[in-house]
């Protein structure tokens, strides 16, 4: 497949080596610099990708994001800290006939891990225990807390009716760690997720963009893993 980037950092970079491993063509890359409020996203590179990943910042996701539902384009979004902004992406998209897969974590570990958040919810507060959640990234990261933290917390919610106490630490070159504690006067319980690097999250992007190619409408990351779940 023909890919094109919006965003030449970190994660454009693992994006990258993960697409061309899988013998897939990165045919153009967008910086910051080439792309003032998502201008650089003309027809013409619109056209010649299949799909579009999207992985830059709060600040620009959006603009970036009106842009290419405008060119009907087909979009993997991993940058966090947008959901407010959900409801009229969608219409955009919709209105535009274009696909869009987005996701605050991309990585298929996190996906069972908030599975275990479910069970456990059910689990621990009924049974007397104090509930936080700890997430630390590396220093640059611009949202917190994290929108893989904020999904946790909602799961927390739903399950218990409480909402979650998170502490966010922004620190040296973690790729991402969440840690859920269940806490009692006798013993105390963890849940950790740690991601070794981001090579986790670049694979699941890309695995979405060979599966998004070709369909309309904006879905997450989750619904697709279900459906290929779901699978005889
Ligand atoms: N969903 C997931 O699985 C997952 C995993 C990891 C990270 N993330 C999220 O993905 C996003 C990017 O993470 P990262 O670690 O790659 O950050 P990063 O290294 O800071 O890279 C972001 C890049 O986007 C560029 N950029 C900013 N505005 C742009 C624009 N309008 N057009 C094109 N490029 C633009 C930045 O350029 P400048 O430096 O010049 O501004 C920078 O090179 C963050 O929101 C992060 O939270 C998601």
């Amino acid at each position: 497949m023909r890919f094109g980037i919006v965003g030449a950092g970190k994660m454009g970079s693992e994006i990258e080596a993960v697409a061309r491993d899988r013998g897939h063509d990165v045919v153009w890359r967008l910086s910051s610099r080439e792309n003032p409020e998502g201008r650089g996203i003309t027809v013409e590179r619109a056209g010649s990708a299949d799909v579009i990943f999207e992985f830059t910042g709060p600040a620009s996701v959006t603009p970036n994001l009106l842009a290419l539902a405008a060119r009907g384009a087909t979009v993997v979004c991993g940058t966090t800290g947008w959901a407010q902004d959900l409801p009229r992406v969608a219409e955009a998209f919709d209105a535009g006939g274009g696909a869009l897969v987005h996701a605050a974590n991309f990585s298929v570990g996190v996906r069972h891990f908030f599975d275990l958040v479910t069970r456990a919810a059910r689990l621990y507060p009924p049974a007397g225990y104090a509930t936080y959640l700890v997430e630390e990234h590396h220093a640059e990261k611009r949202d917190a807390p994290s929108g893989t933290a904020r999904t946790i917390a909602a799961i927390f919610e739903m399950e218990t009716g409480s909402s979650l106490p998170v502490t966010s630490v922004r620190a040296g070159a973690i790729p991402g760690t969440h840690r859920l504690v269940f806490d009692s006067p006798e013993d105390d319980v963890e849940i950790v997720h740690r991601a070794h690097g981001r090579r986790g999250f670049a694979r699941g992007a890309v695995w979405a963009a060979e599966r998004i190619a070709g369909r309309k409408g904006v879905m997450e990351f989750g619904q697709l893993l279900e459906e290929v779940q779901r699978r005889p």
